[in-house]
């Protein structure tokens, strides 16, 4: 039987309207105002935090303990963790020939479900983590071969990125994942702007974490039979008010 595919509006929409359950999200200040605006108007309570993973923490255990609620972590969450490993499923349905995912990691849940789905139907296909080098905890624990979080809140226009990975997805990465990116700010800002413009897809910095990787000369020095290679373009909430950095960027983004 066919999978049936989830498009993001109709299936928060299902999650929003007709259950009619409160849903309280902990949102940095820092968050793109779009992506505020959006989390109000699905009809949620927006609970802005200060932006550091322990102000977050905080904040939501206040707010589980207020409402009564039940706590779902963005990242660490196994529920969670599983449910990105669609975006596998997906890219393997789609696109049977690929030989590496890129994914841009910051809690790790979107890559440890990817990770989890690919190495157990398609070992053969390398798993790629793509991170800011201003916010490279994946990095350096993978390095260390221990967790080793961001010490302070990272300075990097990725804002979804600028959370460390944790104790859940920790072992996932430490095991599946083959070898982790980091990339400068200035790549990911051009990186971002080439798929603006050659792409015509309104992605946002975080997305270009994963295309500045590929364009890295890391990664083309990595051998040629990683030829078919995905990027998950993770994300577009864009304040479109906020591009002033377009103007800080040398040279016309070639
Ligand atoms: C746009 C975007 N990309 C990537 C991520 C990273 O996902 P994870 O925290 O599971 O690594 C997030 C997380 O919120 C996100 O919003």
């Amino acid at each position: 039987m066919a999978r049936p595919k989830l498009h993001p509006p109709f299936f928060f929409a299902n999650l929003a309207v007709p259950t009619g359950i409160p849903a309280y999200i902990v949102v940095p200040r820092i968050a793109p105002r779009c992506k505020q605006a959006a989390i109000r108007a699905y009809g949620a309570t927006l609970v802005p935090c200060e932006p550091s993973d322990e102000s977050r923490a905080e904040t939501a255990a206040r707010v589980v303990q207020e409402t009564g609620g039940v706590m779902v972590h963005p990242n660490q969450e196994p529920a969670v963790i599983a449910g990105q490993g669609t975006i596998a499923l997906e890219v393997l349905e789609q696109a049977p020939e690929v030989n590496a995912l890129v994914v841009p990691v910051g809690g790790g849940g979107m890559i440890a479900g990817i990770a989890v789905a690919i190495k157990t139907l398609r070992p053969d296909v390398k798993v790629f983590a793509a991170e800011p080098r201003n916010a490279d905890d994946c990095y350096q624990s993978k390095l260390r071969g221990e967790l080793t979080p961001n010490r302070h809140t990272p300075a990097t226009i990725a804002d979804a990125v600028k959370t460390s990975i944790g104790e859940n997805t920790w072992p996932i990465i430490r095991d599946l994942v083959d070898d982790v990116l980091t990339v400068s700010e200035e790549e990911i800002k051009r990186a971002t702007r080439l798929v603006w413009e050659r792409m015509k897809l309104l992605i946002e910095p975080t997305a270009g974490v994963g295309v500045a990787a590929v364009l890295s000369e890391q990664f083309q020095a990595i051998p040629r039979e990683v030829e078919n290679v995905c990027i998950v373009l993770c994300g577009g909430n864009l304040d479109l008010s906020s591009l002033t950095w377009l103007t800080d960027l040398p040279g016309d983004g070639d």
